[in-house]
């Protein structure tokens, strides 16, 4: 059956390989974007009645309850929502202030709960649909760096595991999904922030911006294949929870998985040591 993508954050990187996937595999899509001259230069190729372009800024509760409305009164109905915008702020966690972390949550976190609130009311209605939330490996490790960006990621993958409990009785299905590093703007220097800092004890290690843009151009995972798994796994009866998308994100979560795993395991008699309130 053709299903009726929504997708956020569409105009660059991932969130166009996954538009440009689904429109291949025969589906339709609704491709949103906050600035709507970048959405339309993305597509300006693709002449389709399968695809339509609207104004999205995640942060915004109002545009997302009009583009939700929009996508529905278009299409008739909502399959598959791709909570993809997100923004990348990186620094040593004494050199973010509140508000760093502030305009880090506001789309990657914040933006998500705006889309979903719009969007959970039609899908269990039709009884039907699937959430995919664009996680990162940093949503289930944490490095150097990354406090803010990990804070977003993390949350946003606890919303998604409770969210699934909530809704499955009503036939929706929630994927986590955690690229390793992928070919888009996300890096690019223009775009992500960089947040030095002037703390001296610092200084032995490599800034931020000297740490990460480095990898802008470089990232071997191609948008457009991540959209193609994502079809994939979209057609699924039960579709996946959790999808590491890229070899890299393999090789960097499982030793995490493995050592948190062996804390657990090693751990149990003391874990059970709490139990019991002596009166
Ligand atoms: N690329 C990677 O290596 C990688 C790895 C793990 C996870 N991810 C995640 O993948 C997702 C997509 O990122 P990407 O790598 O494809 O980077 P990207 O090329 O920079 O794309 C990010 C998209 O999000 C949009 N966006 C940012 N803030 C927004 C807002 N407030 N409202 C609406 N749209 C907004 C951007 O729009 P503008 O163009 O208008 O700024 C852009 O379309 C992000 O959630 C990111 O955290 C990426």
């Amino acid at each position: 059956m053709n299903k009726i993508w929504f997708v956020t954050g569409a105009n660059s990187g991932i969130g166009a390989g996954i538009v440009k996937a689904a429109l291949d595999s025969g589906d339709t899509v609704v491709a949103a974007g906050r600035n709507m001259e970048r959405l339309q230069s993305a597509f300006a190729g693709i002449d389709s009645d399968r695809l339509a372009l609207v104004q999205l800024d995640v942060t915004d509760k109002t545009q997302a309850e009009r583009a939700i409305d929009d996508a529905v009164t278009r299409f008739g109905r909502l399959d598959v929502v791709v909570n993809n915008a997100g923004i990348a702020i990186l620094g040593y966690f004494e050199a973010l202030s509140t508000s760093d972390f502030e305009r880090q949550l506001a789309p990657n976190l914040y933006g998500v709960i705006n889309v979903l609130h719009a969007a959970l009311p039609v899908m269990r209605k039709q009884r039907a649909g699937h959430i995919i939330n664009i996680s990162s490996m940093a949503g289930a490790a944490g490095g150097k760096q990354g406090s803010a960006y990990s804070a977003s990621k993390f949350a946003l993958e606890g919303l998604s595991m409770a969210l699934a409990a909530e809704v499955e009785d009503f036939g929706i299905h929630v994927t986590i999904v955690e690229p390793g590093f992928f070919r888009s703007k996300l890096l690019d220097t223009s775009n992500a922030g960089f947040i030095d800092t002037d703390i001296g004890d610092y200084d032995t290690g490599a800034s931020a911006r000297e740490t990460w843009a480095p990898y802008d151009g470089t990232q071997n995972g191609d948008p457009l294949k991540l959209g193609k798994a994502l079809v994939k796994i979209a057609a699924m009866d039960e579709p996946l929870k959790l999808f590491l998308a890229g070899s890299d994100a393999v090789a960097g979560l499982l030793p995490v998985v493995e050592e948190r795993l062996k804390a657990i395991k090693d751990n149990r008699e003391l874990s059970s040591s709490t139990d019991g309130v002596d009166q």
